[in-house]
């Protein structure tokens, strides 16, 4: 079964930071592109965070927008350990709207009872199996996945090639290098080994800037 058309998402300074050295990122882009995501949102199957994000930011990770009745995608949890807190704001809204956690161990019961679903994965490098995780999320209906942060599963998705398209908002700001980088070590040691990317579009949306790229 085809794994999911993947979307990266991020939102950087320009110098390609997400959040401060303490984890603090609401909000480095401002209402205008966050208004953007949120429409992106509407347009996946299932919206995915790891799970340090979860905690750092307790995201509800729905579509709001003005007026906006529509569907709500799956929100999906990569959390190898089962760390979700049951008081997140994912967890206690589950019933609502799908929530899942891919995961390598066995959720609390008290999770299952909030109706968050748990989807057991192979581990990997003692963290969840991408591979795995993505035949799992097909298997169960998701075509379409937009990837949300933080900056190690950005990585982590980018390393295994699991990337095909990037929206990128970048703030015209610069946090300097106590910040958070956007991407990890990628172990590129030539500029041939680097992740080569086909800008689609470029816009402004407020005070930021909005490209959108496909993988080459
Ligand atoms: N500006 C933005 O666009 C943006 C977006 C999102 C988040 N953020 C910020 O980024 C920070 C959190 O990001 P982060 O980079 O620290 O963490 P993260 O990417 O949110 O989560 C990383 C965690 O995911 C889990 N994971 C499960 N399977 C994995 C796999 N196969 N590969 C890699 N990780 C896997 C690991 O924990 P286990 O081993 O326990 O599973 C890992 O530590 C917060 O400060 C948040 O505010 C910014």
């Amino acid at each position: 079964m085809a794994r999911p058309s993947i979307t990266l998402k991020l939102a950087t300074t320009l110098d390609g930071k997400i959040a401060t050295a303490g984890g603090v990122s609401r909000w480095i882009t401002g209402e205008a592109a966050r208004s953007v995501v949120h429409e992106l949102r509407g347009a996946h199957d299932a919206v995915l965070v790891g799970i340090e994000t979860a905690i750092a930011d307790d995201p509800e990770l729905t579509v709001r927008l003005p007026n906006y009745e529509g569907y709500q995608p799956t929100r999906v949890v990569l959390d190898s350990r089962g760390r979700l807190p049951l008081n997140s704001k994912l967890a206690q809204t589950a019933r609502i709207i799908p929530t899942w956690v891919v995961t390598t161990v066995d959720l609390p019961g008290e999770m299952l009872a909030a109706q968050v679903k748990a989807i057991k994965v192979p581990s990997r490098h003692q963290r969840v199996d991408l591979v795995a995780a993505l035949d799992a999320l097909s298997k169960a209906g998701i075509e379409s996945l937009f990837v949300e942060g933080g900056g190690v599963i950005a990585t982590a998705f980018l390393q295994a090639g699991l990337v095909d398209r990037l929206e990128w908002f970048r703030a015209p700001t610069i946090m300097g290098g106590d910040g958070r980088p956007v991407i990890g070590h990628l172990n590129v040691t030539d500029l041939g080994q680097m992740y080569r990317f086909d800008r689609l579009a470029v816009q402004t949306v407020g005070d930021d800037l909005w490209e959108s790229y496909e993988l080459s």
